[in-house]
């Protein structure tokens, strides 16, 4: 029995799909990331009221139970979630969101009637899948269950043009006949399809991939919409749609990417691969007295925080190194590039959490030129966003991405561990320059030490 008439259904429909926008308005800030998300969540939560007080629902107990099963498993992990572990959660959870559309789309089409519905259904299934399954494999890359780099196989692309033809023959039989087993077919397709398209994406482009598949999900999204007559749906999945491609744009360019390039350069034969072998070059190893001598007799300290900064938490002692280094009367500022860290906008996060002023924290195209102005940068915990690699070596993984251009300061100081690669797995020539010098040891203890040095200056 439906408790809401149309009108109050369409109207609830229309406030959630403005609590969507306003979410989308609110994440595109730090400042105002949180309320956006809550406001989302919000959104969230009327829209699904709102179906359970207007569709005729049959099997209550049964949805009861698996959005039970669903929250029981998400929240904790959410919850639990390492921030540096956010772009494998996110990848996870969006390939679900894929795969449940494609699986309401094969259970409609029992009674859709109408070739147009088919139509839907048919695009619903086919990238669904695709989004499901290519997800998953981000997934894996990601939390290092499989190799980080381009997997790739000779007739790879006559393999991916036969799926995606027989993808096609599989769909215009669905469509003409609404028959189940081409149906089944093509949603099997589409996990192949999903799966051969990502695997030959690798290193620093995953990302940038998760992003694009999120767009997958929200068009799977909208066109079930179509299939299941939801407009809210239809909305919600093309914001999904339009905000994941405008971020996928946004990161491909940021990388000096395009997204066919990302997509299809390995189809086409040119290596993505980068070399991980560690040379044996020598190396200048430093001291956390000499660090804080560099930068407690410098003017102007530029510091770079990376992924390894997030690893270790490093964050306050990083923002204590700061101010104890301007109540020196010394230049601090913090170089953010886009990709640093493993999501958009960490660097931001993880230095707004240690009350690191926004002015503070600059971006690559405004603090780049500045570089040949410091005395000291002080690389910390990142490597392939300080890689001059991405200039100079066009086989690179990394080649064409715009980096900081730390080695135009007059001292480069290393925070890190070992002297193994960062994501992209390749070697960081920078390292071995006379200008540069290494601190190793986790990046928090050696800022602790470094911050103790500079204190007893
Ligand atoms: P990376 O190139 O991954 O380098 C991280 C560095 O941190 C490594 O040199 C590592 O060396 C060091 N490190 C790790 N743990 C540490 C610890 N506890 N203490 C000190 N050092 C530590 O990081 P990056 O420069 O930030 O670049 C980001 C990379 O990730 C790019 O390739 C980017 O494309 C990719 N990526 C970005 C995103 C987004 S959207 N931001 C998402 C996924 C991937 P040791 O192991 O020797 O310590």
């Amino acid at each position: 029995m439906s408790v809401l008439d149309p009108t109050w259904t369409a109207l609830l429909y229309l406030v959630a799909a403005v609590f969507f926008i306003l979410a989308l308005r609110g994440l595109s800030s730090p400042r105002t990331a949180r309320r956006g998300n809550l406001v989302g969540a919000l959104g969230a939560l009327v829209a699904v009221v709102t179906v359970f007080l207007s569709a005729r629902l049959e099997n209550i107990p049964w949805i009861l139970g698996a959005i039970a099963v669903g929250s029981a498993v998400a929240a904790p992990v959410a919850r639990r979630v390492k921030m540096t572990q956010m772009p494998q959660l996110v990848a996870l959870f969006n390939g679900v969101g894929g795969g449940a559309a494609a699986l309401v789309a094969l259970l409609e089409l029992t009674h859709a009637g109408d070739p147009w519905v088919r139509l839907a259904i048919v695009f619903t299934l086919l990238v669904g899948a695709v989004s499901f399954s290519g997800s998953s494999v981000t997934f894996a890359k990601l939390q290092e269950l499989m190799t980080t780099r381009p997997v790739v196989f000779p007739g790879l692309p006559v393999v991916m043009a036969a799926v995606l033809l027989a993808a096609v023959a599989a769909a215009v039989v669905v469509i003409l006949t609404g028959s189940p087993v081409p149906a089944v077919l093509l949603l099997l397709l589409g996990l192949v399809a999903g799966v051969l398209l990502v695997l030959p994406v690798g290193g620093a482009d995953v990302p940038i991939v998760i992003s694009l598949l999120n767009a997958f999900t929200g068009l799977a999204v909208a066109a079930s919409g179509v299939v299941l007559g939801n407009v809210l749906l239809v909305v919600a999945g093309t914001l999904v749609g339009a905000s994941g491609t405008i971020l996928t744009r946004a990161m491909a360019a940021a990388m000096g990417r395009s997204v066919a390039g990302i997509l299809f350069g390995a189809f086409r034969g040119g290596s993505t691969a980068g070399s991980t072998a560690v040379s044996e070059r020598p190396v200048r190893s430093s001291s956390p007295e000499d660090v804080a001598v560099l930068l407690g007799y410098a003017q102007r300290v530029i510091i770079v925080p990376g992924y390894g900064l997030a690893v270790a938490q490093g964050q306050h002692t990083a923002a204590e190194l700061a101010d104890a280094l301007e109540a020196r009367g010394i230049d601090v500022d913090f170089a953010i590039h886009p990709v640093a860290g493993r999501m958009p906008g960490h660097m931001n996060v993880l230095l707004a959490e240690a009350n690191v002023p926004y002015e503070s924290l600059k971006e690559m195209g405004e603090i780049n030129p500045e570089f040949k102005t410091a005395d000291v940068a002080l690389v910390v915990g990142a490597n392939d966003v300080v890689n001059p690699a991405a200039k100079t070596s066009s086989g690179s993984p990394i080649y064409g991405m715009p980096i900081l251009e730390v080695a135009e300061a007059r001292q480069v100081v290393f925070l890190k561990r070992s002297m193994r690669p960062g994501f992209a797995g390749i070697e960081n020539d920078l390292l071995y320059q006379p200008q540069t010098s290494l601190l190793f040891g986790d990046a928090k203890d050696s800022l602790a030490q470094v911050l103790g040095a500079v204190k007893a200056l």
